[in-house]
Formats: structure tokens, sequence, C-alpha cells
């Protein structure tokens, strides 16, 4: 296979990215820039991101950082053979920034343009990072998603289980928000809990009787915010105590579902070595990731957590899973319509 570079697009939620990535004859991928721009200043005041606000901010930056990339690549724009770009799902104002910007690069230079779905970025980032080998599970926790899902190759995935309401990331920040911690909650709400008890308050762990791989995080929210009314005034303490609690319920669930979601693996693939992918923000949570590597352990299953600015959105992952396809000979339409919802 030829050697490729390839630049890739993020704008799907509230980071502006682009990166260059190449891929060698073996297969073997090489992140030559990862730039990325996160508009966290532009929603602060609003406790989370505004659509139109991140679109915009995508307009007027993304040309920039795209150029950024090729710079700090030491490339021309013209040297890439391929552009990948996030065409959902997302937040659809910013993914049409990225699209049309990609679309247009595509047809001013006469190369092939590659619409990623921006799940399979995240799918696909551990076989850039640590060469993992097909099959393996993929536990996504972001913002916007918390799912299992069955990489058994490029371009084929099999979703094992989902949130059936909140994002665990967006249950992090509901919780942040409502113990006035500020946004983005998750590492608001981890480093408050480390001086909390985390047994204090028996939270639920929703859905835990349930055989099936899906999460629900509503309830356990809930929960959180009568246990916080109850107390109202909070003390420092109290916060802290139901922070940790609130992610010791979290770390919980996560465990079990993980040990089952192996448990499936096992049984539909007799004998193949185990390997669990973590991606997403949520990945950064260290209670979180204790619980993974003793349910890892205890399977006999490797746990694999790329470098965290891997995990969270970035245009290396976009490129990469761009990469991917283009060795397999992908590429699409310039018509390509970005879709606000695509499941994997
Ligand atoms: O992947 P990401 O950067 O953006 C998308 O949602 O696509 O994930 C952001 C989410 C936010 O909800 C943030 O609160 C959460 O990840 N997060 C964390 C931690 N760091 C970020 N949640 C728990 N613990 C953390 N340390
Ligand atoms: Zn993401």
């Amino acid at each position: 296979q030829a050697p490729a570079i390839i630049l890739g697009i993020e704008t799907s939620c509230d980071e502006t990215a682009a990166a260059i990535v190449m891929r060698d004859q073996s297969g073997k991928g090489v992140i030559r820039s990862n730039v990325v721009r996160s508009q966290l200043d532009e929603h602060a005041a609003f406790g989370g991101v505004v659509p139109e606000l991140a679109a915009r901010a995508h307009v007027t930056y993304l040309d920039h950082i795209i150029a950024q990339a090729c710079r700090e690549a030491g490339i021309q724009l013209s040297d890439v053979d391929a552009i990948a770009a996030t065409a959902g799902p997302g937040l659809i104002g910013g993914v049409l920034v990225g699209l049309t910007t990609a679309k247009a690069l595509a047809a001013a230079l006469d190369k092939p343009l590659i619409a990623v779905n921006h799940l399979e970025g995240h799918a696909l980032t551990a076989r850039l990072t640590d060469g993992v080998q097909f099959p393996y599970l993929m536990l996504l926790v972001s913002g916007g998603h918390s799912q299992f899902v069955l990489v058994r190759g490029v371009g084929d995935y099999e979703r094992w289980g989902t949130t059936i309401d909140d994002a665990l990331g967006e249950a992090f920040d509901k919780v942040a928000k409502l113990l006035t911690l500020g946004h983005p909650g998750g590492p608001a709400v981890e480093a408050i809990a480390k001086s909390g008890d985390p047994k204090r308050f028996k939270f639920p762990r929703p859905l835990l009787r349930e055989a099936r791989l899906d999460f629900s995080f509503s309830g356990l929210k809930t929960a959180v915010r009568l246990q916080a009314e109850a107390l109202a005034p909070l003390s420092d303490q109290d916060v802290a105590d139901i922070a940790a609690s609130f992610q010791a319920a979290v770390a919980d669930v996560i465990a079990v579902r993980s040990r089952q979601a192996l448990e499936r693996f096992a049984a539909e693939f007799p004998g193949q070595e185990m390997r669990l992918v973590v991606a997403g923000g949520v990945a950064a949570n260290q209670a979180i990731g204790t619980a993974l590597k003793a349910v890892c352990a205890t399977a006999g299953a490797t746990l694999v957590v790329p470098p965290i600015a891997l995990c969270t959105d970035n245009g290396a992952m976009i490129a990469w899973a761009g990469a991917e396809r283009y060795a397999l000979g992908a590429h699409d339409d310039l018509n390509f319509v970005a879709r606000p919802r695509w499941p994997l």
C-alpha cells in the first residue's frame, strides 16, 4: 500500500480541529500535527455549548487551524492525498462548516473527500495510538455518547449498548451544574470528589439488574439533585461527599457493564485475545479508569486508553479514520449530506 497523507477536520461540537496524519506502507499511522482550538471561553457564560455560537466560531477559526496544521506538519495543502471531515453525528451547524470546507478543498485541489462518522473516528483511534488489531470492544463515554461498540473491522461495527437518556459526560456536567462547580463539569466533579466520602450516599445504579448492555444516567442525576435539595444549604464537605458518591455509583455501573460486555465478547469470539478500548472525554476520569483496570485484570482483557488528548475530540482521529478508509479505496461524493444523527 502506498503511504498516504490525510488532512482531518473536526467541527461537530465545540472544538475546531484539524490534523495531518500519515499512514505508511505497513499501515502504521504517524500524527504529523494535531491542532485543537477549544471554544470553552465562548460558551462559559452559558453553562454549556450553544450550537449557533459554536458554528460561528468554527467559521471564524477553521481556515487558520487548517493552515496551522499544515505548517506544523511541514507540508503544503496540495501535498495531502485526501481530505477527511466529520460529516456527523453532531451539532449540524458545526458539522456543515467542517464538511463544506472539506468539500471546497477537495474540489479546489482535486483530491478525494472522505466523509467520516465521528464515532468511527473515536472507534479507530486505538489503532493509530496502540496498533490495536481487530476485533476489539470500545467503550465510548463522552459528553454526547455512552456506548459499547464491537469493532470488527473498518466500517464493520456493532453497537452492543447505549444510553437510554443522558450521556455519561452530560450527567457529570449536570451534577456539576447543580453543585455549582462550573462547566465542563467532569474534571470539577472528579477534583472535588477526592476530598469526599464515596460511601456517604447510596445513589442508585440504574439498569444494573437488567442483562442488556445499555446505560441510564438520568435517574442517578435526579437522585443527586434530590439529595442536594434535602441537605441545602450545602457545606463544602456535603458537596465533596455528593460528588464522590455520584462518581462511585458511575464507576460501579461502568465496571459491571464492562464485565458483562467482555463476557459477551468472550462468548462470541472464543479463544480471541480480549481488548477493551476506552474513548471520549470521560476516559480522563481516574476513578472510572481504576474500576476498568480491575475489571480487565479479572477478565484477562487488555485495557487500552489512548492519550487523553486523543480520547477527546480532535482532528487526528478523523484524519486516521479517513486514512483507514482511504487505504481501502473508499471516498465520498461531493454531494454527501451532513447527518446530525448517524449511528455507527
Ligand atoms: O469527548 P469530549 O471532549 O467531547 C464530546 O462530548 O465529544 O467529552 C467531554 C465530556 C464532558 O461532558 C466532560 O465533563 C467530560 O467529558 N469529562 C470528564 C472528565 N474530563 C472530561 N468526566 C469525568 N471525569 C473527568 N475527569
Ligand atoms: Zn467525540
